[in-house]
């Protein structure tokens, strides 16, 4: 069988060659341009293909993939929110994921970027290398003081519950889906709107559904405390980036920490080659704010994700073409 893996990095390749000698029935190739309609030709003569999300795959690539007999479009991420699942459906692809290659990659990120806001550490960074080696007047807040309001608790919003919980804040939280256990321990409000007022700090960890787009908007910015600070390590849709900015002017959001962006696609993971040369205009009025943590979307990008990303898009691959079935087929 043959699968061709599109959108390869250089700290990928280690671990495809080490999956390739596992698998030596499986002819690998490596394609580091990403699945695009430019690029879904290479994919002529293969089974299955695998790719990242990087990019829409639109009902043009599914019609082209399916015309060329491939059988399984493999994500090695989580979030299926870019594939056009009809047209998947229409040409027999059928469409897998990695459901959790390390959801503690995310939730340390999140915290760590949490840590950062409250200790003002882009501040200091700057302060310091100006040679100003003041305190004042940037002082912090501790973590175990604060309420941190978790939306959604999926496998990574549970991770960053036990880190918050180690230091020592007071954890709510809020899905539609009940953890048996988190409910036990009383954790959960019953409403988004009960999260928004008590939580001194709001952690994103919800899928991309059309129901939660722009869930954070000037309508549930109001409700929040003064001085919320907001984390997103989750999906750009979640939150509408020109009501945060108000938010933040007014300063009714004391902090953010953005790991995604609405409009992300072709702007992170690209190297512009100065600040200046950034194409987006609300992304550099973000970077340029001391409150707030913009960062390309890489909370993910941990050495442990990374193995599991690969061996386990390959393993599911490898199973469905071989026998039609795996564990990781997402159904829409
Ligand atoms: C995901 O796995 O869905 C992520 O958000 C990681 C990303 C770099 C594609």
């Amino acid at each position: 069988m043959k699968i061709i893996v599109y959108g390869v990095r250089d700290d990928e390749k280690p671990f495809l060659k080490e999956w390739e000698s596992n698998n030596p029935n499986v002819d690998v190739k490596i394609d580091s341009d990403i699945l695009t309609t430019d690029t879904v030709g290479n994919a002529n003569g293969f089974d299955g293909v695998v790719a990242f999300q990087q990019a829409p795959y639109s009902a043009e690539i599914l019609n082209q993939l399916g015309s060329f007999g491939v059988k399984v479009l493999s994500l090695r991420n989580v979030g299926v929110d870019n594939v056009d699942f009809a047209a998947a459906n229409q040409n027999n692809i059928k469409v897998t994921n990695v459901p959790a290659y390390s959801p503690q990659a995310i939730a340390e990120f999140t915290v760590t970027q949490l840590m950062q806001l409250l200790r003002n550490t882009k501040i200091y960074n700057r302060k310091i290398s100006n040679g100003n080696l003041t305190w004042a007047p940037n002082i912090a807040t501790e973590l175990n003081q604060l309420t941190v309001g978790v939306f959604a608790t999926g496998r990574i919003g549970r991770a960053a519950i036990q880190i918050y919980k180690g230091f020592g804040a007071k954890v709510i939280a809020y899905d539609i889906f009940k953890n048996p256990e988190l409910e036990k321990e009383g954790i959960y409000v019953d409403t988004p709107d009960e999260l928004y007022q008590q939580a001194d700090v709001i952690s994103l960890h919800a899928p991309a559904v059309k129901e939660n787009e722009h869930m954070l908007n000037d309508k549930t910015f109001a409700e929040m405390k003064d001085g919320v600070i907001i984390l997103n390590p989750a999906r750009g849709s979640l939150i509408d980036t020109d009501a945060l900015m108000r938010a933040l002017d007014s300063g009714k959001v004391g902090g953010a920490a953005l790991d995604v962006y609405e409009d992300e696609v072709g702007i992170f993971n690209h190297d512009f080659g100065s600040f200046d040369a950034i194409s987006d205009e609300r992304i550099k009025n973000l970077l340029k704010r001391d409150n707030v943590l913009v960062t390309p979307h890489l909370a993910f990008y941990t050495k442990t994700a990374v193995q599991s990303m690969v061996n386990t898009s390959l393993d599911a691959s490898r199973d469905v073409i071989s026998t039609g079935e795996s564990d990781k087929i997402v159904k829409k």
